[in-house]
């Protein structure tokens, strides 16, 4: 048995600027943290024990339940822990009263703030890690955000808009978002396959009107 907490910090989406208070000063609490390297080198002066977190999921659930015994752990996160996260995976593992999150900022808020739109009514799909499960659903939506951090993503993104219909609608390739090379460009259909697509990408489509 034991009590220690685990606390999952959102660090948004790459850049020191877009960190929050609260998540600086739960970093200064904490005893070890796990995340990605990228997340770890955000915090250089942390006292904290830093234990980088495997490609594996499985693997860095097994590496916090390691440490658990003995002390807390904190866990760091890309963008909002709410947003296709690593917590979830956690919460379910060690159980939600064990867990405390803070949230951070999306990397989807921030691609629909570069373009001044609203996402309240944002559908949001992930190609991160595989090709979603097809759902027709989605392409009614006047706004979807696609996490696309993966090299086939956008091959699977063309295909679907090709299949479902994607006139109407403009598309925005949000690389890098918040980082020194970021980069936003507008790419029409035929381009969208070969539109780059770094680790860090989301995809944004929208229904023409909406930006006039
Ligand atoms: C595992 S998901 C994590 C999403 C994260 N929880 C969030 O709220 O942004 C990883 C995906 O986040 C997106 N992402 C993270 N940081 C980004 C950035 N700085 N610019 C663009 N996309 C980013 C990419 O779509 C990437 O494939």
């Amino acid at each position: 048995v034991n009590n220690h907490l685990i606390t999952i910090i959102g660090c948004g989406p790459g850049s020191r600027d877009y960190l929050t208070i609260a998540a600086v000063a739960a970093v200064a609490q904490a005893e070890v943290l796990i995340g990605p390297e990228r997340l770890l080198a955000l915090f250089p002066v942390a006292a904290a024990e830093k234990v980088a977190s495997r490609a594996n999921m499985a693997a860095t659930l097994d590496l916090i339940a390691s440490r658990l015994d003995r002390q807390s752990v904190t866990v760091l996160v890309t963008g909002d822990p709410g947003c296709y996260s690593l917590a979830k995976l956690v919460i379910k593992r060690f159980g939600r009263h064990q867990c405390r999150v803070i949230p951070g900022v999306s990397s989807v808020q921030l691609a629909f703030a570069r373009l001044g739109l609203d996402w309240q009514d944002a559908r949001i799909v992930s190609a991160h890690k595989e090709d979603p499960e097809s759902d027709a659903s989605l392409w009614h939506a006047d706004k979807i955000a696609v996490l696309a951090g993966r090299e086939r993503s956008l091959q699977w993104l063309h295909e679907s808009v090709v299949e479902h219909g994607g006139e109407g609608r403009r598309i925005f390739v949000c690389e890098n978002l918040t980082l020194e090379n970021e980069r936003i460009i507008e790419v029409d259909l035929p381009t969208l396959a070969n539109a780059g697509a770094a680790s860090r990408t989301i995809v944004l489509l929208v229904r023409r009107d909406l930006l006039e």
